[in-house]
């Protein structure tokens, strides 16, 4: 006889045996991975009857509500997570749906998926002191340092969050437009008109050039370019497929010297702390008082004891915001200019759009454009850059859904699965901007920036840096992939991207004089 699987229990497939159990006696056997059909065959040998069986005395684990879910082994459900995120996420939904526990078999540390609008709400509104959130960020800790306020939670995450998160809004974020499109123009004026380049490269020097400047004030010097080279060197290296999956298995952690991975990620680290704090004390030495960059604006402000940051503080909320801050960015840029080239009809809509600004616009101007707003919306939808938003880990009991969750439950929000649920975005596979035209979509439908007391803090500075580098970009330049086959997301470290390789071409953009004839 064949193990039962939980499948068979819910489907009710018609076996006599089943149906004479009852299902607190099955759920017993699945949980504590006893074959459940050794205790029916013992049971029928014994008084050759089938009996209900008697409630077992251990009491049932306080999981028993837990929504239904896989049984795989952990390493091989971690080799479909690393390599094949899309489909890791898709597969288990088509077959347990919107809600889904992983189990864990040593622990009560079970992880709970939820993608309906319903159960989002629930869990970004609750007291945030139910979860736990820097703990599940811990992976991180070896990049940027254990003060991080994005390995935190309670007052010091709020307090570090309000520190860092102004500039990264309203006016003072206005009043880097300007900036991003001259680092646009300088990366773009490099190409060659005719001769392929990786895209991405592109992007991320123009989004590394940008969060360094907002952040450090910097945009020249030795200090600068040598940053520049080792966080991109570093952070190349890291989310390399291959290296990404040191980042989910401690135990290739390990530094056996300079040539080993992870010895090799240690030094290039040391390296960036080295200029970061060679960076602190040349700041601290300068006398302009007047600086508002990021740093400057941490350096000066005043714990309420009246203490100042340190500068391992500084150096850790540096990095987190380096690294949080440029990354993710070029990833959606990249995947801008894959879905425009993709799809010419929407090409063509933009450049009218663009046309329609004249040629010097106000650059508040460019970021209202609706079009260019819903391509944007559109891209990070469809392959969202962070598929989940952080793990929310249970603090005490807490009901999600009717679920009762456990203490140790780890919740993660799937933002991928919530961007395809195919009742809201109709098509979902498809790369269709109107569809934000025609309706305005919820929060908790919506999320490439996640929600809650963690939502990005850097959500309207991406969304703001993405349009004004498409629109100075389009403006000037044709862009045409090499390869024209569907492109599939790859994994880069914690997230998902194009792959690194994929290459474009740069031609002359019709000039607007002509391009008037689009209208
Ligand atoms: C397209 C670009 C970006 C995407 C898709 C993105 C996405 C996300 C997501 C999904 C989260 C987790 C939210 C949650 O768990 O609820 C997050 C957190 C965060 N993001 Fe972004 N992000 C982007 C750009 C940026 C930028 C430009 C910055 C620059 C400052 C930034 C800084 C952060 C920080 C510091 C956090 C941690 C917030 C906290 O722990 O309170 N991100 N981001």
């Amino acid at each position: 006889m064949r193990p039962y699987t939980i499948l068979d229990f819910e489907r009710g497939s018609g076996n006599r045996f089943r149906r004479s159990i009852c299902r607190n006696h099955f759920l017993n056997c699945y949980y504590k991975n006893i074959p459940l059909y050794v205790t029916l065959k013992n049971m029928k040998t014994r008084n050759n009857k089938i009996q209900k069986p008697s409630i077992p005395q251990t009491p049932m684990t306080a999981t028993y509500n837990l929504p239904d879910g896989p049984q795989m082994p952990r390493w091989l459900r971690m080799i479909k997570f690393i390599n094949q995120p899309l489909k890791y996420a898709d597969d288990f939904a088509k077959i347990y749906g919107d809600t889904f526990t992983i189990r864990s078999s040593r622990s009560d540390n079970h992880i709970v998926y939820f993608s309906e609008p319903q159960a989002l709400e629930q869990i970004f509104t609750a007291d945030s002191s139910h979860f736990e959130v820097g703990r599940g960020n811990i992976g991180l800790k070896f990049l940027l340092g254990d003060r991080s306020f994005m390995l935190a939670d309670g007052d010091r995450h709020q307090r570090q969050r309000q520190l860092v998160a102004p500039p990264f809004h309203g006016e003072k974020m206005r009043a880097y437009g300007q900036d991003i499109q001259t680092i646009t123009r300088q990366v773009s004026n490099k190409w060659q008109i005719g001769k392929p380049f990786k895209i991405r490269e592109s992007m991320q020097e123009i989004t590394l050039r940008v969060i360094l400047r907002v952040v450090f004030g910097l945009d020249e010097g030795e200090l600068f370019e040598e940053l520049r080279r080792s966080l991109s060197d570093l952070l190349d290296f890291i989310t390399s497929p291959l290296m990404s999956s040191t980042l989910f298995f401690g135990f290739m952690q390990k530094d056996f010297g300079a040539w080993s991975p992870w010895g090799q990620i240690l030094q290039k680290r040391q390296k960036i702390d080295q200029l970061i704090y060679t960076l602190l004390r040349e700041r601290r030495a300068e006398s302009d008082q007047n600086r508002q960059d990021i740093l400057s604006l941490m350096m000066a402000a005043r714990y309420d004891d009246g203490q100042e940051m340190s500068d391992e503080e500084l150096h850790d909320e540096l990095m987190t915001l380096l690294v949080a801050g440029h990354e993710t960015t070029a990833s959606a840029l990249t995947w801008a200019f894959y879905w425009i080239d993709h799809s010419p009809e929407v090409h063509e809509k933009l450049l009218r759009e663009l046309n329609t600004i004249g040629v010097n616009p106000d650059l508040s101007s460019v970021a209202k454009l609706p079009y260019l707003t819903a391509v944007c919306q559109e891209t990070l939808r469809i392959y969202p850059i962070a598929m989940n938003a952080f793990v929310r880990i249970v603090k005490a009991p807490i009901k999600i859904m009717g679920y009762e969750l456990p203490k140790g439950t780890a919740i993660v929000p799937s933002i991928y699965l919530a961007h395809h649920r195919e009742e809201i975005y109709p098509q979902s596979k498809q790369f269709k901007p109107e569809r934000f035209l025609e309706r305005q979509y919820s929060l908790y439908e919506y999320l490439p920036f996640g929600g809650g007391n963690r939502r990005c803090i850097g959500m309207a500075f991406a969304q703001y840096e993405m349009k004004i580098v498409l629109a100075t970009i389009l403006s000037e330049f044709q862009l045409s992939l090499v390869n024209k086959r569907p492109v599939r997301p790859v994994r880069r470290g914690l997230t998902i991207a194009a792959p690194a390789g994929m290459r474009m071409v740069a031609t002359a953009q019709v000039k607007r004089a002509n391009t008037a004839a689009l209208v």
